[in-house]
């Protein structure tokens, strides 16, 4: 079972996590241990106040010292051994690497800022790791926060319905998934390709594969570049690319 400490100052926004979809029945399951540290308890004065105005001035507010750190402490308390991850814009880039490492842990404590940023010592003195979902700037890290808890719950053992899904995700493999298509057969006036119908196994894998790989060099292109590819798989996106040309003709 993964256990995973939250550190927040809205413990109610991870019920999105607990109570639906591939997360709450993994928490059902107990195939994950969510527990939530709120910083506000251990606020010292009358207001329960967590934050204060930056030294220096300057706009908005920054996440005092102690509050934070004394929740932090709660949930080392909690998850002995765990280390320490704050979600923040001045993170390292989120992969779908990193979630796999993660979603691999025993335990892990995750640190959810608000308001301006956070006290610089106090991530001096607790954070281990510091990751961001990309160059904008969200609100909060709690959505962040739930969007790592996400990505890491649908990859453990038995979260998922079909446990080879996972597998096929987009960057699972380094490239982005082939398309997919449902029932009917046609649907104003759009037909599924032909070879999805023919029952060719074989086929239908080069197909998919090939559409994985010129997806991949139409809108990632930078994902090829550290993608080692098989003789196969350099013939498949040669065949793409030729049929790009004739198509665009
Ligand atoms: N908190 C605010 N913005 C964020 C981002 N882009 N990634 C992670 N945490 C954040």
């Amino acid at each position: 079972m993964l256990k995973v400490g939250v550190v927040t100052l809205f413990p109610e926004m991870f019920d999105l996590y607990s109570d639906w979809g591939v997360s709450g029945r993994a928490v059902d399951r107990g195939l994950v241990h969510l527990s939530l540290f709120n910083p506000r308890d251990h606020a010292e004065d009358a207001h329960r106040t967590v934050d204060d105005r930056p030294y220096g001035g300057g706009p908005g507010m920054v996440m005092m010292y102690r509050p934070l750190q004394r929740s932090i402490q709660d949930a080392r308390m909690a998850l002995p051994g765990a280390k320490v991850h704050l979600l923040t814009p001045q993170g390292q880039r989120l992969e779908q690497a990193d979630v796999q490492a993660l979603a691999r842990m025993e335990s892990l404590i995750l640190v959810a800022g608000r308001y301006e940023g956070l006290d610089e010592r106090l991530i001096d003195a607790e954070v281990d790791q510091q990751w961001s979902l990309g160059d904008y700037v969200l609100s909060g890290g709690e959505l962040a926060c739930l969007v790592l808890l996400d990505a890491m719950t649908r990859l453990l053992p038995g979260s998922l319905g079909d446990e080879c899904s996972a597998g096929d995700d987009s960057f699972a493999h380094g490239l982005l998934e082939h398309p997919q298509y449902t029932r009917p057969e046609e649907v104003d006036g759009r037909r599924v390709p032909e070879i999805l119908l023919s029952g060719n196994h074989g086929a239908i894998r080069r197909w998919r594969m090939k559409q994985a790989l010129g997806r991949t060099w139409l809108r990632r292109p930078e994902l090829l570049e550290r993608q080692p590819l098989d003789a196969e798989q350099k013939l498949l996106l040669e065949e793409f690319i030729a049929e790009q040309g004739q198509s665009s003709v």
